[in-house]
């Protein structure tokens, strides 16, 4: 199986983990598209579902399922989302697709990640995919100059092929090089920290729970509770 059947793999498996008769939690990502073709096949059985970026929002209502805003839902059973890596602890870094703040909110809703990836995404540290982050625009410059002077990592604005990339939320992305992610939880905690940054990429204080991965052999569940 190709990286794409084995996206669709597990979109087609995290049906197993939505709850009948809730609002469902959906991230975004070329895996996540794949779950919200399947989810279109039981719509029926859900409420909707709390989008974590304008382009899941908009599969989601072209496929006839209602999108709640986050402001309306107190709190969900579970929330699926790809990743860019994932740890042995179910630590995650994420943001490839540049919905990293809202998916962190629709995480922070959710009583249970469900994280879905094909097995490219399983790392033993993180680190070697750039780690996004988002900030406010006048706080670029001193957030690169953190990183190298913290991590010496190398920061540099993600562009798109007309200018910077702008996010939802009108912010840019810094995608920073040369980390090794070994405490995720003490760096998420301490780059949430500096003046500018908006999100942090590292999914360490809303880890996933469950990771089902795509493999050749088929998905395995990987349990991180
Ligand atoms: C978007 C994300 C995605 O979950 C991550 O980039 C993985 O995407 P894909 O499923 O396309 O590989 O964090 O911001």
């Amino acid at each position: 199986m190709n990286q794409d059947e084995l996206k669709a793999l597990v979109g087609r498996a995290a049906l197993d983990v939505v709850v009948p008769g809730t609002v469902v939690g959906v991230g975004t990502g070329s895996t996540v598209n794949c779950f919200i073709d399947a989810l279109a096949t039981i719509k029926g059985s859900i409420v909707g579902a709390v989008s974590s970026s304008v382009a899941s929002t908009q599969r989601l209502q072209a496929h006839g399922i209602r999108v709640l805003d986050a402001n309306e839902v107190a709190r969900i059973p579970v929330y699926i989302d790809g990743a860019d890596e994932i740890d042995h602890q179910g630590c995650m870094v994420k943001g490839g697709g540049a919905a990293l703040t809202r998916e962190k909110i629709v995480a922070d809703l959710a009583e249970r990640f469900v994280c879905i990836a094909d097995h490219s995404k399983r790392v033993a540290v993180m680190g070697r995919f750039p780690l996004p982050v988002e900030v406010i625009p006048m706080a670029a410059a001193q957030v690169a100059r953190r990183f190298a002077a913290a991590y010496g990592g190398v920061a540099t604005v993600r562009a798109g092929s007309n200018g910077p990339v702008t996010t939802d939320n009108g912010n840019l992305l810094l995608d920073v090089r040369g980390l090794q992610i070994t405490d995720p939880l003490a760096m998420e905690t301490e780059i949430n920290q500096w003046p500018g940054v908006v999100t942090v990429g590292i999914f360490a204080r809303h880890r996933a729970r469950l990771c089902l991965l795509g493999t050749p052999a088929g998905v395995q569940r990987l349990s991180f509770d």
